[in-house]
């Protein structure tokens, strides 16, 4: 049975949805200088510097869906809908501006107290995400951002701020959302841009541990600071199947899931796996022996991922369509039905998921992000009709139950992907759409940005009021 006190909830990130990138003396983050359109992609993946886009590139991320100016009267509407959690990200520029001051940014730190009042005022748990693909411009520009072991210890300024300040508020905290992102689009995990013929996989492999690295010491000082608090990693999960038989598309489909545990490896069993060993070895990653011990004696507390879709793995992909949509790579499942936006859709997958993560590791499990991004239209009567994100929702929330009743997984909560529509990590579009509450704003940023709750609203509540029951 899901017990009473499941902690069923949504999720969004700063960058996404705060916007005001400049107010109240915000400095500018690396998810500033992605723009929409064409360039996106390349940026994001460190194929194209951010600084040569066009003049008049636009910028989803600096006024979002402006929560910054309507935090109150949205979070008004996440109480109505009953949600028991709420997970957000704190943007690290609105703390430290450029990441290199020394003392914090008392208005950026007072938006994050008032937003927690709020949520105690209606009784839903603050889940907190340190770094929500998120980095200060100040940062990238002093030391290169994570490709430098400096990070660690602003970082650790950051965390502290923030751990001191919210003591016995925040119970779980996230400290890199997505850290396996950085394999694949290491600008928007963590702010990485690079110079023409440098060592990438070096570079981007170096990051990772310093993510770690700092991700343990932060561990380790919450705990001190907070002896309730729990920290947990997160994962962009996904299993990748093998697309047949065929031994060499299972050694594929193994290779594929041990880079992608690869972080979460380090994080919840505190060493790195030995394939992995001879990888970084090969690679000349700068591993302290200080490193080391904080890795084994800092393990997370709980393990949080994102759950989309499954991975296909095929060692031949020359008679295949690659194009999934998913950045973590694999072919098209012939088996699954798709997004508008390419994405897999396999309810049975979050539940193969789930087993995987949990067999793997065995401490518990918190998912803090599942979700589909379509295409809505607002009737003639303001209605959205979403009935596509209902049954997505229904059979992914039907497959976990089964996690949780059947096969005696311990899951601490749910937060949907995501409370209300706002801007498109990966492609910066408004469109593609994930909230249970719609925003009247489109790509290029036109709109009155009214916020209409969406049938998914009213089908949420019932699920939440039943918990889980109906649905
Ligand atoms: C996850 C991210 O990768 O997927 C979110 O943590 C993101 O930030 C979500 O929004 C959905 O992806 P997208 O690219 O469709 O917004």
């Amino acid at each position: 049975m899901v017990q009473s006190d499941f902690l069923w909830g949504a999720a969004v990130a700063a960058n996404q949805l705060e916007g005001a990138y400049l107010s109240d003396g915000r400095g500018v983050s690396n998810i500033d200088l992605l723009p929409y359109g064409k360039d996106r992609l390349a940026i994001a993946k460190g194929e194209m510097h951010y600084t040569c886009v066009s003049e008049d590139a636009y910028y989803p991320s600096h006024n979002a869906i402006h929560f910054y100016d309507k935090m109150k009267q949205d979070i008004e509407l996440l109480h109505e809908l009953g949600l028991k959690c709420f997970r957000f990200s704190i943007s690290w520029s609105r703390i430290f501006p450029t990441g290199l001051e020394e003392n914090p940014n008392e208005k950026g730190l007072s938006f994050y107290d008032e937003l927690i009042s709020e949520l105690e005022k209606y009784n839903i748990e603050p889940i907190v995400t340190i770094t929500h693909f998120d980095v200060p411009k100040g940062l990238m520009d002093h030391c290169g951002s994570w490709r430098s072991r400096e990070m660690v210890n602003h970082y650790l300024k950051f965390t502290r701020v923030l751990f001191e300040r919210f003591k016995d508020r925040v119970k779980y905290w996230i400290s890199f959302n997505e850290i396996n992102m950085l394999l694949h689009k290491p600008f928007t995990a963590a702010g990485i841009t690079f110079e023409e013929n440098e060592a990438k996989e070096q570079i981007i492999y170096q990051a990772a541990h310093y993510q770690m690295v700092a991700s343990a010491y932060a561990t380790k000082q919450l705990h001190e600071i907070d002896k309730n608090a729990k920290m947990g990693c997160m994962l962009a999960a996904g299993e990748f199947y093998p697309y047949s038989c065929n031994p060499v598309d299972i050694r594929r489909a193994q290779k594929d899931n041990q880079k992608n545990y690869y972080f979460v490896d380090v994080q919840a069993r505190g060493s790195y796996p030995r394939w992995a060993l001879k990888k970084i070895d090969l690679l000349g990653i700068d591993i302290s022996p200080s490193d080391i011990k904080v890795l084994r004696e800092n393990t997370v507390d709980y393990i949080s991922f994102s759950y989309y879709a499954s991975r296909t793995s095929k060692e031949d992909v020359s008679d295949v369509d690659t194009n999934t949509g998913n950045a973590a790579g694999g072919v098209v499942n012939p088996y699954l039905k798709r997004s508008e936006w390419g994405w897999m859709i396999d309810p049975l997958g979050f539940r193969i998921t789930i087993n995987s993560i949990w067999d793997r590791y065995q401490k518990p499990l918190f998912v803090v992000e599942n979700g589909l991004g379509a295409q809505d239209l607002i009737d003639d009567h303001h209605q959205i009709e979403d009935d596509y994100r209902i049954e997505y929702l229904s059979q992914h929330i039907s497959e976990m139950i089964l996690c949780i009743e059947e096969d005696s997984i311990p899951i601490i909560g749910y937060t949907m992907w995501t409370a209300i529509d706002l801007v498109s990590a990966s492609t910066g579009e408004m469109k593609k759409r994930y909230g249970l509450v719609y925003v009247d704003k489109d790509n290029e940023g036109n709109g009155t940005l009214r916020r209409v709750p969406k049938k998914s609203y009213s089908w949420y509540k019932k699920l939440i009021e039943s918990s889980g029951k109906i649905r």
